[in-house]
C-alpha cells in the first residue's frame, strides 16, 4: 500500500477519540494532534489575557499546547465557545492542514477533521457513545482526581457543550458521509482500538516500517 495514511478521528467529548486517535498514531508509527488542544489553547489564553480569540489562534505556536490547565473541563468550555467563532476556526485552519500534509502521514482528533480539516483522508472514524456513557466516564475521570464532582453537573455541561459544538454554523460536530461509525457505549478502550485497527486494516493499510 503506498497511499499515505491520514486517520481522521471526530467525535464529541469522552467518546474515547483522544485514547483511540494516541493509540492508532503509536500502532501506525504516525504524528498525533489532539486539534481540541487548540481551541483550548485560544480558549484559555483569551480568557486569561483580554486578547481577542482569533489573533490568539492568529499567532499560537506549538509551545502554546503544553499548558496542563488546559486539560481542565474550564478550558474546554472556553474552547467550546470560541470554537464557534468562524475567524478562530480559519486561523486555525493552516497548522492543522499543514500537520495532516506531513510525508509521514498522520493521526488527528476533533470535531470537524473528516469534514473540513482533511476532507480526503483515506480513514474517517466517527466515535461516539451516548450522553449518559461519556458523562459517566468524565464523572469518574474528575473525581479519580480528586475534587468534589457533582454528577449531574457533569451532564448537564457535556450536554451543553455538544449542543454548542453541534449547533454552531461553523463547521459544527459532524460525521463526514464516508466516515465509519463506532458506538464505544459498551466497550472499552482496548476493544475499540481492536475494532480501528481491524478496519484500518481492512482497507489495505499496514503498520509501516521502523
Ligand atoms: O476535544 P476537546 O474536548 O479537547 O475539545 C474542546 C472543545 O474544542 C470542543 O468542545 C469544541 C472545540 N473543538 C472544535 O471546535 N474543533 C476541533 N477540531 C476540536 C475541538
Amino acid at each position: 500500500m503506498t497511499q499515505r495514511l491520514v486517520i481522521a478521528v471526530d467525535g464529541p467529548s469522552a467518546s474515547g477519540k483522544g485514547t483511540l486517535a494516541k493509540r492508532l498514531a503509536a500502532h501506525f508509527r504516525l504524528p498525533h494532534l489532539d486539534t481540541g488542544l487548540l481551541y483550548r489553547a485560544v480558549g484559555w489564553t483569551a480568557l486569561q489575557t483580554g486578547q481577542p480569540p482569533a489573533d490568539v489562534a492568529a499567532r499560537l505556536t506549538p509551545e502554546d499546547l503544553a499548558d496542563p490547565a488546559l486539560r481542565s473541563d474550564e478550558a474546554g468550555q472556553q474552547a467550546s465557545k470560541v470554537g464557534a467563532i468562524p475567524e478562530v476556526r480559519a486561523n486555525l485552519l493552516k497548522f492543522q492542514r499543514e500537520f495532516s500534509s506531513q510525508a509521514s502521514g498522520a493521526v488527528l482528533d476533533g470535531r470537524d477533521i473528516g469534514t473540513v480539516i482533511c476532507p480526503d483522508a483515506p480513514v474517517k472514524l466517527f466515535v461516539t457513545a451516548t450522553l449518559q456513557a461519556r458523562a459517566e466516564r468524565r464523572y469518574q475521570e474528575l473525581r479519580a482526581q480528586g475534587g468534589d464532582i457533582i454528577k449531574p453537573r457533569v451532564l448537564a455541561e457535556m450536554a451543553e457543550r455538544d449542543r454548542r459544538d453541534s449547533e454552531r454554523a461553523a463547521a459544527p460536530l459532524r460525521a463526514a458521509p464516508d466516515a465509519w461509525l463506532l458506538d464505544t457505549t459498551e466497550m472499552d478502550a482496548d476493544a475499540a482500538f481492536a475494532a480501528a485497527v481491524a478496519f484500518i486494516e481492512g482497507k489495505g493499510f499496514r503498520v509501516a516500517a521502523p
